[in-house]
């Protein structure tokens, strides 16, 4: 980002001790000179977050997140690294200076993603109350029973069913068309001509949790399909990080002290309208590790009000075990058959409603309950079959007290002794542990290729500036391999300390995001014992130097066969010379 000052960040840092700011947030508990955590940016059993209070910096070693504490907050969070900074500032009483967000490359097109989609909820907001068009959207709203004041503050709106009238109009504005491609609005067709994305529909403003407007949902008004069409995925809406309607709900969450969580835009619509707030959704698809952190900040309960149709229930519990994962307390409430709660709370009142919410199930009665109605035999397979099912519900509650009284229930229900579902239960244990980062996507595992000697010669100069003045007479920054590391290099040498300790955390700072913190803090909290310095220095300087000189060797070898088949004698002949010096060197 690089408009805050380095000066004023490192200022922040000084006053924000990591291990503080850190325990904040998690608990931590310490080992030697270090501290150790449970990821909180992966699942994991055992601790791989090390937060070291010397260096200020962290890093998980099991899925390569790391970085100095602006970076943390900015992670957890789920933040802009400039909101990170304010954060902190305002934390420690440090004023900043007057930015500019547009100042940045990476920031300001992000900032104009979100100003087409401004431009764009405003502008079908207006379809939807002016154009003559519109009348079909007006009777279907009307027809719906969504009233006006909600209207206005879900933003909906209704998108013309010309090709391009969205595009025509950003046009018209003198917005950049590339940008609203970008935010998924405008798509590009043939002979470059472009189209909207949504026509002759009704439009749902996807907002984040601070109300800024990441995408849009769109519905057809009669019984056409897809039913919906949504935004694609864009630099600013990431589907699986965000829960629909949370700006809404956040205050009604907290005051409750519960979330209910439902399928679709007009479920929370509804809710709201009939006075019940703390309603969010995650838009139809199955709740992911980060939606359940992200509501984790709000509320640690949360009651799941499903559609009452069968379709992929199994599949749809196996979602709910996550919440159990990430010691969330869920229940489970029913609606009559063919209902969701739009049409439940029309039909039966938000009393109605209520009082489901009352009756909501654990995850335990509530999966019991349908695998009872799925399996209806009482035969040994059955019956094992329904245990391994309960199983891996049981096995992922955090408490041992509540895991006791269900695996009790468990057995009383089905007639089984305690003893064997506890024998059962601890085989799921041992397969459960090979199961560690899935393929959905719900660990941001990070793959970190430095060759061992990059990373000791870059840990000791980190360790000590004479070693950086040593590094520098014989290499330079392009022999490192390593993208982030030749950076990280160059940053040194430019810094060119004596013997001054260098902070890494602040040389994060320093580098403004040209390379990626959780390299920086990789190499310094790897336990590293590292014997003779020297010695040390020395070899890994001559292993780089070698490497470099083996890849050029290659690479003339390659040139001079090439220009050898095509008779380019006087470039063969330099190629050859060249050669051979490097070899001589090598020896
Ligand atoms: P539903 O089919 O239950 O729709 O899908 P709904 O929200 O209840 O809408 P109405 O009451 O029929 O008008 C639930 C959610 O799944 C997503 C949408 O987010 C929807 O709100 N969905 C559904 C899609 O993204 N695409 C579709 O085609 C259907
Ligand atoms: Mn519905």
């Amino acid at each position: 980002m690089g408009r805050i000052p380095e000066h004023i960040l490192n200022e922040i840092q000084d006053r924000c001790d990591i291990v503080e700011v850190i325990s904040g947030y998690i608990p931590l508990r310490q080992v030697g000179r270090n501290f150790k955590a449970n990821c909180p940016f992966h699942h994991e059993k055992t601790p791989s977050f090390v937060v070291s209070p010397d260096k200020q910096i962290y890093h998980c070693f099991g899925c390569n997140s790391g970085g100095n504490v602006l970076n943390f907050v900015k992670e957890y969070e789920k933040i802009d690294f400039i909101d990170a900074v304010k954060l902190l500032a305002e934390k420690t009483g440090i004023k900043l200076p007057e930015y500019k967000r547009e100042n940045n490359e990476g920031d300001s097109i992000i900032g104009s993603i979100y100003a087409v989609n401004d431009i764009a909820a405003d502008y079908y907001v207006k379809a939807l109350e002016g154009s003559g068009e519109a009348m079909e959207a007006r009777r279907y709203v009307e027809k719906r029973g969504l009233e006006k004041n909600y209207l206005k503050t879900f933003k909906i709106g209704y998108a013309p069913q010309g090709w391009s009238s969205l595009t025509d109009y950003l046009m018209k504005r003198g917005v950049n068309i590339e940008v609203a491609i970008k935010a998924g609005l405008v798509q590009k067709g043939k002979n470059n001509s472009f189209y909207d994305l949504f026509r002759k529909r009704l439009t749902f403003p996807i907002f984040d949790v601070r109300g800024r407007v990441l995408g849009f949902g769109a519905r057809v008004m009669d019984d056409s399909s897809p039913k919906y069409i949504n935004s694609p995925e864009t630099i600013v809406y990431k589907k699986s990080q965000n829960l629909y309607g949370l700006n809404f709900a956040k205050p009604s969450i907290r005051e409750k002290g519960f979330a209910v969580i439902t399928e679709g835009y007009l479920d929370v619509m509804t809710s709201h309208q009939y006075g019940i707030s703390n309603v969010i959704s995650s838009l139809g698809t199955a709740l992911t590790m980060e939606q359940i952190r992200l509501l984790k900040r709000y509320t640690h309960n949360i009651v799941m009000v499903y559609d009452a149709d069968q379709a992929g229930e199994m599949a749809t519990l196996r979602g709910l075990d996550l919440f159990l994962e990430e010691g969330v307390n869920v229940r489970v409430a029913t609606l009559d058959s063919g209902h969701d709660p739009d049409s439940f709370i029309r039909k039966f009142g938000p009393r109605g409603f209520s009082e489901r919410l009352k009756r909501s199930n654990s995850l335990f009665t509530y999966k019991l309950g349908i695998l009872n109605k799925k399996f209806d035999g009482r035969d040994p397979e059955t019956m094992a079959e329904i245990v391994k099912e309960m199983l891996t519900t049981i096995s992922k509650v955090r408490n041992a007290v509540i895991k006791a009284g269900y695996i009790k229930e468990l057995s009383q229900e089905l007639s089984i002794k305690e003893e064997a579902i506890w024998e059962e239960l601890k085989k799921t244990k041992k397969i459960r542990s090979f199961r560690n980062a899935g393929p959905d996507g719900r660990v941001a595992g990070k793959k970190i290729n430095i060759s061992p000697a990059e990373k000791i010669l870059v840990r000791l100069m980190l360790e000590d500036g004479n070693v950086i003045n040593r590094v520098k007479q014989d290499l330079q920054p392009l022999d490192f391999k390593n993208p982030d590391i030749k950076h990280l290099v160059e940053a040194l040498f430019d810094i060119g300390l004596t013997s001054d300790f260098i902070d890494a955390g602040k040389i994060i700072n320093y580098l403004e995001e040209k390379v990626e913190p959780y390299v920086i803090s990789f190499i310094v909290n790897e336990e590293m014992e590292i014997k003779d310095k020297d010695r040390n220095i020395s070899d890994c300087i001559r292993t780089i130097q070698k490497e470099r000189r083996d890849e050029r060797l290659k690479d003339i070898q390659n040139r001079l066969v090439t220009a050898q088949k095509n008779g380019y004698d006087d470039e063969a002949k330099s190629l050859l010379e060249e050669f051979n010096e490097l070899i001589k060197r090598r020896a």
